[in-house]
């Protein structure tokens, strides 16, 4: 929900006014994710200080907090870890203390920003309430924040002095909940750590030396040496409050080659038969396993290091990659990155490879428009397009989905195959779970990620499971991901961002390559979430003689989706003027839509909602009569969806039932149906134009005046469109 980011250089000399900027101009790239409050840690002006900067709202009110506490912005730094936030509310309202970065005390030893939830906050904080603590907020970070005080303090009291991942470790054995996190220390200046549980994190590295390395090694813990509390601070049940100092005993090889590597700079397990063996790396190691980023000559290598999680704050800096795991210590120091593991599991990738990103920055910012949300609803022509790219032969109506092609026997073998979502991603599922159950012939469920797992849903085996997600991100989709790899179900993931957490963890899928999507309200990955799973669909039925003629239909519908989609964008000026002139006082709107449409009406009355603030209702056009035409009148405003397929005089016949209560709907309808034409003399019904294709892709072209009426609705309201209220773009809290 919130997004960090942290900075570190080394040899590569920085004043502490660029160390800033680049800080802050990481924030603003994350903003879209959460923004309630923005905040910094950089070193003080004293020796191994720290200070900390931090403000109520966006990344401009921290720009003005930053200049009211006008740091000297000319000292230089050499080496320096820095670290931000930008954040949206998860624990305690929107106030100055409750802004991170949180620290563990009034000297700021230790200073965290996070990401997520920590579900045992109350009884850690109980714990250290009871030995003394003072807490100064009502977030569940200080928590964490305090907690690597007190490890610290205990440990070093019994005369054992912590390596900054080891400290770490213990400090992750006590909470419990999703995080990801940096958090940095007056104790260990010019070092920060990186670690993630469920909530995205990066890190991009630049140097001007080739880097002689494209992995990292990743180290296991070695638990015999690293000394645990015999019994944690808090037990598992979360309850038992219980703590004995003298128990937490730590006996590190801090920086003692010797103690991990033999002879030959190999690694070596005969010190420690917990250790996991290690491949050779190609030089010499000089601390520990997790030793990278060398240059060829093996000298120290200027470099810095861009933490954060979300590669469009990273982006500008550097291409080249590396995203964290689960789980995953990152300790950062004298220009080497190390990653070390918080818990043992057999099987684990025991390498972290370096990855180019394929983003540019021009695709991330907002060109000549006045949104981002504008700019992606005009961008669809193109991301339908891309969508489809390479995968669609056109002439000889076949679908080729690399990520699938493998699993595809297996899933045509499924007994039932259940789609997993949340918010416009769901609405995408149940857009084509219709065309799904007709070219698959297996029966689709289609579920919202939360609802599914309050309910414990049964899974089996043979069960396929396909999760839709814009950022990949998403807690509860993660969850629900999790749930069924736990039953042994093939997992599939439609997921927009590459390299996101569903995209690693489902067995295999499709990336729907739409590019970042920053509005907050989803728009362009709508319409690519719904063409991915058409292309799914099709890909099921493509050994079925009985379904050629229809697959065909539909391939050759995509083709035109993209130059269709433009078409329907011509409608802008109308919409804006409906906005301006029917809608912009109106408290309420209904969306009704029927069969395909459906979904469109609930993903419209989605927008609406989200962006405008205007309370708006998607009906399902069937069950108008079972209730909800007692709100109708002569002034509540409804739009309806009466593009032509075999619902048609269904539709029909629930807008007369409008019309008749004195309505006046604005129908969308394929261009110069006769139908609406005639009624929109008599009836004075208003109609928005769209170009007819198949029956199960009319919704992409159906959902574009609903995108622009959000828009301009919100526009008029004088609505930040990009940045609605209480919303945040990636939702990585349950
Ligand atoms: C609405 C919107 C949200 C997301 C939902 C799932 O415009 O964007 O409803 O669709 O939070 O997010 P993803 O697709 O990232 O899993």
């Amino acid at each position: 929900m919130c997004g960090i980011f942290g900075y570190c250089n080394y040899l590569v000399e920085k004043s502490r006014g660029e160390i800033i900027d680049t800080l802050v101009e990481g924030l603003e790239r994350l903003e879209y994710r959460g923004y309630d409050s923005t905040g910094i840690a950089i070193d003080g002006d004293e020796l191994d200080s720290t200070l900390i900067i931090k403000q109520i709202g966006k990344v401009g009110a921290l720009k003005k907090e930053i200049a009211k506490v006008n740091p000297n912005r000319d000292v230089t730094f050499v080496s320096h870890c820095g670290i931000a936030h930008t954040r949206w509310a998860t624990h305690g309202e929107p106030k100055q203390v409750n802004c991170h970065p949180q620290r563990s005390d009034s000297n700021n030893e230790f200073v965290v920003v996070h990401n997520g939830i920590i579900t045992n906050f109350r009884e850690l904080k109980t714990l250290l309430l009871n030995k003394g603590y003072k807490f100064e907020s009502e977030t569940d970070t200080e928590c964490i924040a305090k907690l690597f005080k007190h490890l610290y303090d205990i440990n070093y009291q019994n005369g054992h002095e912590l390596d900054f991942h080891e400290l770490t470790k213990l400090v992750l054995l006590e909470i419990e909940g999703s995080y990801g996190l940096l958090c940095r220390s007056s104790h260990y200046p010019n070092e920060v750590i990186a670690t993630r549980k469920g909530s995205p994190l990066l890190i991009g590295v630049k140097s001007e030396k080739k880097l002689k390395v494209d992995f990292v090694d990743v180290e296991f813990p070695d638990e015999s040496n690293l000394g645990k509390p015999e019994t944690p601070l808090i037990a598992a049940n979360g309850k038992a409050i219980h703590s004995d100092d003298n128990n937490i005993t730590v006996t590190t090889n801090k920086k003692n080659p010797s103690a991990f590597l033999n002879g030959d700079g190999n690694s070596s397990s005969s010190h420690d038969d917990n250790l996991l063996p290690i491949a050779a790396n190609e030089f010499n190691l000089r601390y520990s396993q997790s030793r990278a980023f060398l240059s060829e000559d093996g000298s120290p290598t200027p470099v810095e290091f861009f933490l954060s999680s979300d590669a469009s704050s990273v982006i500008k800096h550097t291409k080249k990659v590396l995203f964290l795991e689960d789980d995953d210590i990152a300790h950062i120091y004298d220009g080497e990155l190390h990653i070390h593991r918080s818990r043992r599991e057999v099987g684990a990738s025991m390498t972290r490879s370096i990855q180019t990103l394929e983003m540019e920055l021009a695709q991330i910012m907002k060109g000549p428009y006045k949104h981002f949300m504008q700019k992606e609803i005009y961008e669809q022509p193109e991301s339908t397009f891309n969508t489809m790219r390479g995968r669609i032969d056109f002439e000889n109506n076949s679908i080729n989905l690399g990520g699938l092609k493998a699993w595809l026997p297996a899933i045509r073998r499924a007994r039932r195959i259940i789609m997993i979502a949340c918010g416009t991603s769901y609405h995408s599922c149940l857009a084509t779970r219709a065309i799904f159950e007709e070219l698959s012939e297996i029966p689709v469920s289609v579920e919202l990620a939360s609802d599914f797992l309050d309910r414990k849903s049964p899974v089996f085996r043979d069960d396929i499971c396909v999760f839709v997600s814009q950022s990949g991100e998403t807690a509860d989709t993660m969850l629900a991901l999790n749930y069924t790899l736990e039953r042994g179900a093939l997992t599939v993931g439609i997921v927009n961002t590459v390299g996101s957490s569903i995209s690693r963890a489902t067995h295999c899928g499709v990336h729907i390559n739409a590019g970042p999507e920053i509005g907050v309200a989803s728009t362009k990955a709508y319409t690519s979430q719904y063409i991915a799973l058409v292309m799914f669909a099709l890909s099921l039925s493509d050994d079925r003689v009985s379904k050629l003629e229809r697959r065909e239909a539909i391939i050759q519908g995509l083709k035109l989706i993209p130059s269709q989609v433009k078409q329907v964008l011509k409608l802008e000026p109308k919409i804006k003027e409906l906005c301006e002139n029917k809608l912009a006082d109106q408290k309420s709107l209904l969306i009704l839509g029927r069969g395909y449409q459906f979904a469109s009406a609930l993903e419209g009355a989605l927008k609406i909602k989200e962006i405008s603030y205007m309370h708006s209702e998607g009906v399902l056009a069937g069950e108008l009569k079972h209730g909800v035409l007692a709100l109708v009148d002569e002034n509540l405003p409804i739009i309806a969806f009466g593009t032509r397929d075999s619902l048609f005089p269904k539709v029909l016949s629930s807008i007369e039932q409008v019309t008749a209560r004195k309505g006046h709907p604005i129908v969308i309808c394929n261009e110069n149906d006769e139908v609406w034409m005639e009624k929109a003399v008599d009836s004075n019904l208003e109609t928005l134009e769209v170009p007819q294709t198949v029956d199960c892709l009319q919704g992409l072209l159906n959902i574009v005046p609903l995108q622009l009426m959000s828009y301009w609705l919100a526009v008029n309201r004088g609505i930040d469109v990009d940045f609605p209220r209480n919303l945040a773009k990636s939702v990585t809290v349950e």
